[in-house]
Formats: structure tokens, sequence, C-alpha cells
């Protein structure tokens, strides 16, 4: 009977929200898309990217820390003003740039792109993935930013991201 009233009590709870139980999609991880994705993975890896999450530990970077009024000291990796510019999801748990953190949380499209390599465009972007634009990357390369420097797209992509494969389908 008391088991019941829970189940209950959980519908009620999403009713009353106006939203229906259904989740949305989750963080999965590099090592998730690294699978199916190795060259793109291989060159993210020697970009600064897969790497800001050190910038938060103290003694890291002290000098650009202390030119811009940070101390150089102070353990920065579980600071709320940091972590959504230097994780995918604004938790140590998620460190760096990683895929998701522009290309969108992927456990949806990923199951698209596992069961059917002749997938179509819009169904994976129904499942959350981003093609990112320049709105995409101010996300974080903008003046939140204790160290912003001026954003330019184009030359930005340029400097790289990563390797670019062209795709093998037209989706
Ligand atoms: C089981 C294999 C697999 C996994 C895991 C996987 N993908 Fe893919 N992905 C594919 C395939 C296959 C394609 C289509 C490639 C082609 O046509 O050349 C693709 C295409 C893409 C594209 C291009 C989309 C388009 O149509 O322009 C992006 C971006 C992408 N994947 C990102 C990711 C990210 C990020 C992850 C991790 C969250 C991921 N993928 C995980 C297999 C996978
Ligand atoms: C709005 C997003 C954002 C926030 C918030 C943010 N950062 Fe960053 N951080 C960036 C970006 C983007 C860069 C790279 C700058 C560039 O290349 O334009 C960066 C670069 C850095 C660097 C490297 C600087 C250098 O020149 O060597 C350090 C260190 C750093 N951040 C620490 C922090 C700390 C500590 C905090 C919190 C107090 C923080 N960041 C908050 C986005 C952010
Ligand atoms: C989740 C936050 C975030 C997003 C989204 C993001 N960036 Fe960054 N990006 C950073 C941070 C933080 C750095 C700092 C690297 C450093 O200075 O050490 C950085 C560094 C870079 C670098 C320098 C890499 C290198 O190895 O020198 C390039 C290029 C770059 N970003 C381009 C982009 C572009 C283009 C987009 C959008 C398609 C984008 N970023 C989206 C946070 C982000
Ligand atoms: C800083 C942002 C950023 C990060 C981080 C990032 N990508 Fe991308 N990715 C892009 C952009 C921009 C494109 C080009 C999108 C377009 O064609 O409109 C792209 C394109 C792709 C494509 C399409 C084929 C190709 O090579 O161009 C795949 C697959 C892909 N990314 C996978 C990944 C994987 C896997 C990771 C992590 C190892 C990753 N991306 C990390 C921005 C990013």
């Amino acid at each position: 009977m008391f088991k019941h009233g829970m189940i209950f009590m959980g519908v009620l709870f999403f009713v009353l929200l106006g939203v229906s139980p259904v989740q949305a999609a989750d963080y999965v991880g590099v090592k998730k898309c690294k699978m199916c994705h190795m060259k793109q993975f291989k060159s993210w890896k020697t970009t600064k990217m897969a790497k800001v999450f050190e910038h938060l530990k103290p003694g890291v970077r002290a000098e650009a820390k202390t030119a811009a009024g940070l101390d150089p000291n102070k353990d920065y990796t579980g600071d709320a003003t940091c972590l959504p510019c230097h994780t995918v999801n604004g938790s140590a748990d998620m460190p760096n740039v990683q895929c998701e953190a522009c290309h969108g949380a992927g456990s949806d499209y990923m199951k698209v792109m596992m069961t059917n390599r002749d997938y179509k465009r819009e169904e994976v972007i129904a499942k959350g993935l981003i093609l990112p634009d320049e709105a995409a990357c101010r996300k974080c390369h903008n003046e939140k930013s204790p160290f912003y420097k001026e954003f330019n797209f184009e030359e930005r992509l340029k400097q790289g991201i990563h390797e670019h494969v062209p795709l093998k389908k037209a989706h």
C-alpha cells in the first residue's frame, strides 16, 4: 500500500510540475566518443582544451592568475564560478572542454550513431547533437572569463579544435 502511495506521489509530482518523467540526455564522457572517433580524439587531446581543468589547481599559471587579480595559491577546482567553463557540465566529475561541451550531452544521439550509420541529421539533432556555431563557443569565450581574449570564431576554428574527418555519408 505504502509503495503504491510513493508511486502515486511520484507521478503527482511530475503532473504538478507540468512535465513528463522523461529524462534529458546525459553526458557520457570523452571515452565513449573516442571508441568511434579516434582521429578527432587524438588531435583534441593535444589541444589546451583537454587540459583546462589543471588551470584551476593551486600554483598552476600563477603569474597569469596574479595579473588577473586572482589568488595563485587558491584551489579553484571546487569553485562554482570557474567550473562551468573549465568542465563539461559544471562539475569536477567531467573535467576539461570535452567533446560534449561543444557537441551537447551524448547519451541519446550516441545511440542513434551506434545503431544506424545512415542516420538522418535531423534525427541526431533532435536527440541533442550540436554542430557548434559561434554562439556555442561564446558560452565560455566571453567577458565573464577573467582571462577573456578577443574571440574571432573563424580564426579560432583554424587554430584547431580537432582534426576534421570528412563524413563517409551525406546524412
Ligand atoms: C558507436 C560509434 C559512435 C559513438 C560511440 C559516437 N559516435 Fe559520433 N558518429 C558515429 C558515426 C558512424 C557517425 C557518422 C560518420 C560518417 O558518416 O562518416 C557519427 C557522426 C558524428 C558527428 C557528425 C554529425 C553530422 O552528421 O554532421 C558528430 C559531431 C559526432 N558523431 C559526435 C560524437 C560525440 C561527441 C560522441 C560522444 C558523445 C559520439 N559521436 C559517439 C559513430 C559514433
Ligand atoms: C565564462 C567562462 C569562464 C569562466 C567563468 C572562467 N574561465 Fe578561465 N578561461 C576561460 C577561457 C575561454 C579561457 C581561455 C582564454 C582564451 O583563450 O580566450 C580561460 C583561461 C584560463 C586560464 C589560463 C590563463 C592564461 O593566460 O594562462 C586560467 C588560469 C583560468 N582560465 C582560470 C580560471 C579561474 C581560476 C576561474 C574562476 C575564478 C575561471 N578561469 C573562470 C573561460 C572561463
Ligand atoms: C566549456 C567552455 C568552452 C567552450 C564551449 C569552448 N571553449 Fe575554447 N577554450 C576554453 C578554455 C577554458 C580554453 C583555455 C585553454 C588555455 O588557454 O589553456 C579554450 C581554448 C581554446 C582554444 C585554444 C586551444 C589551444 O590548444 O591553443 C581554441 C582554438 C578554442 N578554445 C576555440 C573554441 C571554439 C572555436 C569553440 C566553439 C566551437 C570553443 N572554443 C568552445 C573553453 C571553451
Ligand atoms: C571546442 C569545440 C569542440 C570540441 C571540444 C569538439 N568538437 Fe567536434 N566539432 C566542432 C566543430 C565546430 C565541428 C564542425 C561542425 C560543423 O561542421 O558545423 C566539429 C565536427 C565534428 C565531427 C564531424 C566530422 C569532423 O571531423 O568534422 C565529429 C565526428 C566530431 N566533431 C567529433 C568530436 C569528438 C569525438 C570530440 C571529442 C574528442 C569533439 N568533436 C570535440 C567543435 C568541437
